[in-house]
């Protein structure tokens, strides 16, 4: 968490709100995570967690490749230095434009959503001869499933194994254009605990298995992740150092696969520690016994995706830059800026003594922050965003908004 002082000389800087990123943190959470994974096993940040280019360039530093699904990201990790043989486009929203553009860049590994997205992928690729290695993405069934994303409601990623499983291999023998490379499996996010995780990579790499076992030949197993991390609460991380040994266990007992490479996909677990949101108190009312705090940020700017009831929400943890003498107050509902109900930060809180003008901090919000919130909404400008290490600020951003004029 930041240093009080240091977090109210940026917020005197910059302005509130204010996202500040710590990029050494990010950094040792890609080496915690590396620690935890096989020796060879490749870690995929997934850059829609935060695509600010120096957290991106940090975990490349760290050994990580990206996983990206649109031109603008593309842009990001280009600038951020990474190669285009470190990069893998995900996402069942491709079209061909999409992936033309990502081949004449240079990208050569693709996760496809379908068999239809895998020959759209083929075509494309024989028409630019370029070459392409492809990841078909699968459904998942049985396996433990996260709490929010993909596990979190029933999916529509991915392609069903049986496709692969029966005759699948002659289908992949007359594919021309794109090879398939491997398969690409996704469980949900904040899988919470060692066990499920573990759990969920076992059943990936029994239908990998399978898959081989069907002739299909794999060389590249792209296992997901589901890394947890709390989400805007100062909440102690779920411990999942158990994932190491388990793992190893599980990747001795791969035959027919042994020689595949193993990649995994992180977003929250690299970065949300690495992200604080400072803001400042706008008004404190007092209301049928209830505290009200408003705050000069929420669901614009922070969990916004939330805002909608769409996905699980997070109650975050607001803890003061100011140190004042007193009782928490009980009962807090502390809000956010804007005219519209669901505006919260956090309900029926007990929170420090907080007084108009004083600055507070959220923790853990590194991973889908601001780009994730509904920053169009009202108009307000968004918060900067600001990259540091230690106590130096090695890059300023503001994300743009506001509607730009086309011709008729
Ligand atoms: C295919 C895929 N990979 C990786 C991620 C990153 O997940 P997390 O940030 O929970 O690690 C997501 C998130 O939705 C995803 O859909």
């Amino acid at each position: 968490m930041i240093a009080r002082s240091f977090g109210r000389e940026l917020l005197e800087r910059y302005g509130s709100p204010l996202y500040v990123y710590d990029l050494d943190e990010a950094e040792r959470q890609a080496k915690a995570l590396f620690d935890l994974l096989p020796k060879s096993a490749q870690v995929l940040y997934s850059v829609k967690a935060n695509p600010i280019p120096e957290v991106c360039a940090a975990l490349k530093a760290a050994g990580c490749r990206v996983e990206i699904a649109s031109p603008l990201e593309l842009k990001v990790v280009f600038e951020a230095g990474f190669t285009p043989d470190q990069i893998l486009c995900s996402g069942p929203g491709k079209t061909a434009g999409l992936v033309r553009e990502m081949l004449l860049a240079g990208v050569t590994h693709f996760s496809c959503d379908s068999w239809y997205d895998l020959e759209r992928l083929a075509g494309v690729a024989s028409a630019t001869k370029k070459s392409a290695d492809a990841l078909l993405r699968l459904q998942v069934s049985g396996a433990p499933t996260g709490s929010v994303g993909v596990g979190a409601m029933q999916s529509h990623f991915g392609a069903d194994p049986a496709e692969l499983l029966n005759g699948g291999a002659a289908r992949v023998g007359a594919l021309r254009g794109a090879e398939l490379a491997g398969i690409h499996i996704y469980s949900g996010g904040q899988i919470q605990s060692a066990d499920k995780l573990a759990s969920t990579f076992e059943h990936a790499i029994r239908l990998a298995e399978e898959i081989a076992g069907a002739g299909v030949p794999l060389r590249l197993l792209d296992l997901g992740g589901g890394f947890p991390w709390p989400f805007g609460t100062s909440d102690n991380p779920v411990d999942i150092s158990g994932l190491r040994e388990k793992l190893q266990r599980l990747n001795a007992q791969r035959r027919l696969t042994a020689g595949a490479k193993l990649w995994f996909e992180s977003g929250r677990y690299l970065v949300a520690s690495s992200g604080t949101l400072l803001s400042t108190v706008l008004d404190v009312k007092v209301w049928h016994e209830k505290t009200h705090i408003i705050l000069d940020t929420g669901m614009i700017h922070l969990g916004g995706m939330a805002g909608l009831g769409r996905i699980y929400r997070a109650v975050a943890s607001i803890a003061p830059l100011v140190e004042r003498d007193g009782a928490a107050i009980q009962s807090v509902d502390v809000v956010g800026p804007t005219d519209y109900a669901l505006d919260y930060v956090t309900r029926d809180a007990s929170v420090s003594p907080l007084k108009p003008g004083d600055a507070v901090a959220i923790p853990n919000v590194g991973a889908y922050g601001l780009t994730a919130s509904l920053v169009a909404f009202t108009g307000s400008q968004p918060p900067a965003e600001v990259c540091c290490r230690g106590n130096s600020v090695v890059a300023v951003y503001r994300l743009r908004t506001g509607h730009e004029r086309i011709r008729t």
